[in-house]
């Protein structure tokens, strides 16, 4: 009887599984990822955006001006006519259009990082890779809100990222950004919003 139930605990990890079984996921956590388009254009329009000499925004473990703005800084409105399009195909994939609550900007230079958080539960997040290499640096790191089933450890997920995409999330999952162990600085833009 152990020896049956070891093999089609096997089976059910290399999905053969067969009538009259089935197996079907109870839970998904969808990541979205969109190339910005005209990237080599946007890049430098973005970046220019943000007073990155602000010396109140420059923290122990990041550049930040979440808290210089509130909620809407002064470029929300240039941000957004810049990334038209995408923000189109992220309310298509969605199927409702988005109303946006925050917009701030990040970066990280050697050694700084963002431990783990999460946005709240407000909808979707979405973090732009405005300075990124893919040889240097990593993406966000995303942590699952339940931990392996059989060895109790907790569960990350990274996807593949490189500069100019932008990534979408639910706002509740818990993620952070790794240390920069790279001398290129990490920049990226952050924001939230409510499908409507
Ligand atoms: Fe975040």
């Amino acid at each position: 009887m152990r020896l049956r139930l070891v093999r089609a605990l096997t089976w059910a990890r290399g999905w053969q599984v067969s009538e009259p079984a089935r197996v079907d996921q109870a839970f998904s956590i969808p990541v979205i990822t969109v190339q910005v388009s005209e990237w080599a254009t946007k890049k430098p329009q973005l970046l220019a955006l943000v007073d990155w000499d602000d010396e109140s925004c420059k923290k122990t473990d990041q550049f930040t001006d979440y808290y210089r703005h509130g909620d809407r800084p002064p470029y929300l409105n240039d941000f957004f006519d810049t990334l038209r399009h995408e923000v189109e195909i992220v309310a298509q994939i969605v199927r409702a259009s988005l109303s946006v609550t925050s917009l701030w900007a990040q970066r990280y230079t050697r050694s700084q990082y963002m431990g783990p958080h999460n946005h709240g539960a407000v909808g979707y997040s979405a973090v732009l890779y405005a300075e990124y290499d893919p040889d240097a640096h990593t993406g966000t790191q995303f942590i699952s809100p339940f931990n392996n089933f059989t060895n109790g450890q907790s569960m990350t997920y990274t996807p593949k990222v490189k500069e100019g995409d932008l990534i979408v999330f639910p706002s509740a999952l818990l993620h952070s950004a790794l240390p920069n162990e790279s001398k290129k600085q990490r920049t990226i833009f952050s924001f939230n919003f409510l499908t409507e």
